[in-house]
């Protein structure tokens, strides 16, 4: 008897410490609008019930500790299709988390959601979205992270100038013209970390204001329409790690006191311009550097030495430029992570020496494809597999493919079926150490004159 009336205590008392918390009929009627408005939910209408609690049982949303008020709506690739309704998700007074994207949204973004009060996160990314941007109407809003990427916004960029806490702004892949976004944005969000306007048809020139954004680290606005030369101020933004402007109208040189202040560069990509004269000595101080494109561009001289510095390299793409000189000028052996160099239309002479090296996997086709070289000698790596026939492969000797036991072919006298069962044997056990591994002596003209789409020498990693 007692004991049942202790229970029933019990029970009593954690109904009484739970209120019946539910989320509010606001939030609720606000997500059943914006559902009300899709012209398909992708389903989504059936789990948003209206007698049930929108926040425990509705997917996608999520609530506050107490389960009153909405505070995140996540639906990214969900299948929705059709407009957000004004008035809707807007609504939600303490959202700070809206993920729509990968889906098929269209129409306009509410201007209500631009100058929410309590977003902090908006993704509409991947959706097709249309028309302007519309300007922000509050004073300082808490939006940290924007993207708008891969929809179909067009028009100017919005003079933006009360996105206070903006540390990512991705509006990459729309249609946007005029002056890249700088001035506004960059005196107006200090914390701007990470700001992406690929692939958009912005004009005009690099504005010299993004050093304004003193935190940028990724600046990216490849594909567009831009012209003139970066601005010095660019190089005074030393928390930069991803500079990239690719296929642009951009010329003028590379300055080497500026180039040596971005220390912390890990992407330099600046291919398809119209950049003149050398790559700067002072390449060599870019210690993080491990992307360097200039590929198609007009840039010519010597390599300089100092570029055998960057190690932490692992693509070099200077195709398609002027540039001369031996090739051994760079010790390449020194850069260990190096995967792909592409030197394809350009006018070196010299000895290619890649020793040192630890060339491992199948003998890359485009080697073969390499009928100017005269010398090749890869011996005791640990390649493996069939010797390319037919091209230039066969005219080396037995001798260039020495000490990898693993390789096969009608060259070194036996057949791809026998070697199969030889062990593997580790770098150290080889002849030569790290010496003298890979090295390929060209003709003196290298580049000018080759018939072959690509001259990319990969270094496989087993
Ligand atoms: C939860 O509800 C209590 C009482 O209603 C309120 O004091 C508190 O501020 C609420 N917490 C949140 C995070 O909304
Ligand atoms: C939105 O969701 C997609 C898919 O899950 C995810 O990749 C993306 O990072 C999310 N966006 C944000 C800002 O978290
Ligand atoms: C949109 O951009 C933000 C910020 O860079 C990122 O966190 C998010 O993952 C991106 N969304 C998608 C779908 O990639
Ligand atoms: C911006 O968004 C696009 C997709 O829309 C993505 O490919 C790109 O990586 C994003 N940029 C950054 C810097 O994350
Ligand atoms: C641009 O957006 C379209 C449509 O969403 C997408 O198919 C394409 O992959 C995107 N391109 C880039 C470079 O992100
Ligand atoms: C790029 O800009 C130039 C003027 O600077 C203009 O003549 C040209 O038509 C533009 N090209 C595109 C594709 O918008
Ligand atoms: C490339 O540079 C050379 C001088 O180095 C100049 O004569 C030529 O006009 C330039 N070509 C282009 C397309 O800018
Ligand atoms: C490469 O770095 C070493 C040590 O940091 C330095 O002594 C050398 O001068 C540099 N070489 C070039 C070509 O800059
Ligand atoms: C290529 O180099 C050779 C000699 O090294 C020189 O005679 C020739 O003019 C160069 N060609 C170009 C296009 O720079
Ligand atoms: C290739 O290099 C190795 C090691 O340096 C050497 O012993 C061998 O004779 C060379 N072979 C050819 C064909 O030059």
């Amino acid at each position: 008897m007692l004991h049942n009336a202790l229970v029933l205590m019990l029970a009593l008392q954690l109904l009484s410490a739970s209120p019946a918390s539910s989320c509010t009929e606001q939030d609720k009627r606000s997500l059943i609008k914006f559902l009300a408005g899709l012209s398909q939910d992708g389903g989504l209408a059936a789990s948003w019930l209206p007698d049930v609690d929108c926040c425990r049982a509705w997917e996608g949303v999520a609530c506050d500790r107490n389960g009153t008020v909405v505070t995140e709506v996540s639906l990214p690739a969900r299948g929705l299709h059709g407009r957000i309704s004004p008035s809707s998700l807007a609504n939600l007074g303490s959202l700070t988390l809206l993920n729509l994207s990968h889906n098929a949204l269209s129409g306009d973004l509410p201007p209500e959601l631009i100058s929410s009060t309590s977003l902090l996160v908006l993704d509409v990314s991947y959706n097709s979205l249309d028309g302007v941007l519309p300007p922000t109407t509050v004073l300082k809003q808490p939006l940290q992270v924007l993207n708008i990427s891969s929809n179909k916004f067009a028009a100017e960029f919005p003079p933006w100038n009360t996105m206070a806490n903006l540390i990512a702004l991705n509006a990459s892949n729309n249609s946007f013209t005029g002056q890249m976004p700088a001035a506004s944005l960059c005196r107006a969000s200090p914390s701007l970390a990470l700001l992406d306007l690929s692939y958009n048809l912005f004009t005009g020139e690099v504005s010299p204001a993004l050093a304004d954004c003193t935190m940028l680290k990724v600046l990216k606005a490849g594909r567009n329409n831009l012209s003139g030369i970066l601005p010095f101020e660019l190089f005074d933004m030393t928390s930069l790690e991803h500079l990239s402007f690719p296929n642009n109208g951009l010329e003028g040189e590379l300055d080497g006191s500026h180039m040596a202040k971005l220390s912390n560069l890990v992407t330099l990509d600046l291919g398809g311009n119209c950049f003149h004269g050398k790559i700067p000595e002072s390449i060599g101080q870019l210690k993080k550097l491990e992307e360097l494109t200039l590929g198609n561009n007009n840039m010519s001289g010597n390599l300089p030495s100092s570029l055998g510095n960057c190690t932490s390299l692992t693509t070099i793409d200077l195709k398609i430029n002027s540039f001369s000189g031996d090739l051994g000028n760079v010790d390449f052996s020194a850069l260990h992570n190096l995967k792909t160099l592409d030197l394809l239309h350009n006018n070196f002479s010299g000895e290619l020496d890649l020793s040192c090296n630890y060339l491992t996997g199948r003998i890359p086709e485009a080697l073969n494809k390499l009928n100017f070289l005269s010398e090749l000698n890869i011996s005791n790596n640990d390649l493996e597999g069939p010797i390319p026939t037919g091209d230039q492969m066969s005219t080396f000797s037995s001798f260039s493919f020495d000490g990898n036991p693993r390789l096969c072919g009608s060259v070194l006298g036996n057949t791809c079926d026998s070697v199969k069962a030889v062990h593997i044997i580790t770098a150290e056990d080889q002849q030569c150490g790290r010496k003298i591994i890979f090295a390929i002596a060209f003709g003196v003209f290298f580049g000018i004159g080759v018939l072959y789409d690509q001259l990319v020498l990969f270094r496989y990693f087993g």
